[in-house]
C-alpha cells in the first residue's frame, strides 16, 4: 500500500491550469507546485502569468507560461501543437468569466462570447489533451459553478447555460474515456473570494446597485458555513482530485460552496 505522502505527491507530473494568472487558477498553481508538479500556466493575462512564474521560480519545478485567449479556437490548437512531446498529464479547465446582461437584451455576440470562454474553451482544451495523450490517459478537472444548478441572478442565464454544459461535458468525457485511462471530474465552486468576484462586489457597492447588493445578501444567507470561501480551499480539493488519493473518483461533481447547494 502506498504511503499518504506518495499518494498526494505530484512529483514527476505536469499539470496544465487555465486561468492561472488570478483567483482560483492562481491558487491551484501555488498548491500544485507545492505538491511537486511541473506546470503549464495558461491565461490571457501575460503580465499576471509572468508575475506568478517569478513567484514560483524558487522551487525545483519546471514552469512554462502560455499567454492564450481561450475564446480563440485556433489559438488553442496552436497551444497544443507548441507543446511538442512534453504534454501535461493533467488538465484543469478553470478559466472563465461571469458576464451579466438582461436576458431580453442579449445578442448573438454576447451569447457566443459567454459560451466560448466558459464552455467551448474547456471542450477544445479537452479534445487537444485527449488527442495528445492518446492511450496514455490522464486527469481532467473541469470547473463549473453553483449557477449551473441554482440560478441566482436573472442576468446570468448564458453563464448558467455554459456552466451546465461543463457538467455535461464532464460526464460525457468520463463515460467515453474512462476505459482509456482518463479520469474526469468537475468542481462546482460558489462564493469564493477572487479578483473576479471582488470586482463584482466592488462595482455593486460603488454604483449602489441595490439589485446586486440584494443578491449578495440572499447569497450570503444561503452559505451554511456562514462565510465566503478562499481560492485556496478550491485549490486543495483540485489537488485531491488530481492526486492518486482520488484514483477511484470519476465523473463526479464536487461542490466547494460552503454548503450553498445544500441549503
Ligand atoms: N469565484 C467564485 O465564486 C466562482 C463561483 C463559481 C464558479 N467559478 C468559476 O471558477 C473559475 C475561476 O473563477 P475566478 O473567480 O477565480 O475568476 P477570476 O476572474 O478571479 O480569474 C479568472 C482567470 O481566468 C482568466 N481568463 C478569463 N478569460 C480568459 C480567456 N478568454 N482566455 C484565457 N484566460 C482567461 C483571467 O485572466 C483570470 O486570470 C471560473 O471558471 C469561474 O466561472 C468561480
Amino acid at each position: 500500500m502506498k504511503k499518504l505522502t506518495e499518494l498526494l505527491s505530484l512529483k514527476g507530473r505536469r499539470v496544465l491550469i487555465t486561468g492561472a494568472a488570478a483567483g482560483i487558477g492562481r491558487a491551484m498553481a501555488l498548491r500544485f507546485a507545492e505538491a511537486g508538479a511541473d506546470l503549464d500556466l495558461v491565461d490571457i493575462d501575460a503580465a499576471g502569468l509572468s508575475q506568478l512564474a517569478d513567484e514560483l521560480a524558487c522551487g525545483s519545478h519546471r514552469i512554462r507560461t502560455h499567454a492564450v485567449d481561450l475564446t480563440d479556437r485556433a489559438a488553442i490548437a496552436a497551444l497544443w501543437e507548441g507543446m511538442g512531446d512534453e504534454l501535461p498529464d493533467t488538465l484543469i479547465n478553470n478559466a472563465g468569466s461571469y458576464p451579466m446582461r438582461d436576458f431580453e437584451e442579449m445578442d448573438c455576440r454576447f451569447l457566443e462570447k459567454t459560451l466560448q470562454v466558459n464552455l467551448e474553451s474547456a471542450l477544445w482544451m479537452a479534445q487537444g489533451f485527449i488527442a495528445g495523450r492518446k492511450r496514455n490517459g490522464g486527469v481532467i478537472i473541469n470547473v463549473s459553478s453553483v449557477e449551473a444548478l441554482i440560478p441566482l441572478r436573472d442576468d446570468l442565464i448564458p453563464y448558467g447555460v455554459a456552466k451546465a454544459g461543463v457538467l455535461a461535458l464532464t460526464r460525457g468525457l468520463a463515460h467515453a474515456y474512462g476505459r482509456d485511462g482518463f479520469r474526469v471530474n468537475v468542481l462546482v465552486p460558489g462564493a469564493i473570494r477572487t479578483p473576479g468576484t471582488e470586482r463584482l462586489r466592488g462595482a455593486a457597492i460603488r454604483q449602489i446597485d441595490v439589485d446586486m447588493i440584494k443578491t449578495g445578501i440572499h447569497f450570503g444567507s444561503r452559505l451554511a458555513l456562514g462565510r465566503w470561501g478562499k481560492a485556496d480551499e478550491v485549490a486543495c480539493v483540485a489537488l485531491f482530485l488530481a492526486s492518486d488519493l482520488a484514483s477511484y473518483v470519476h465523473g463526479a461533481m464536487i461542490p466547494v460552496d460552503g454548503g450553498f447547494l445544500a441549503s
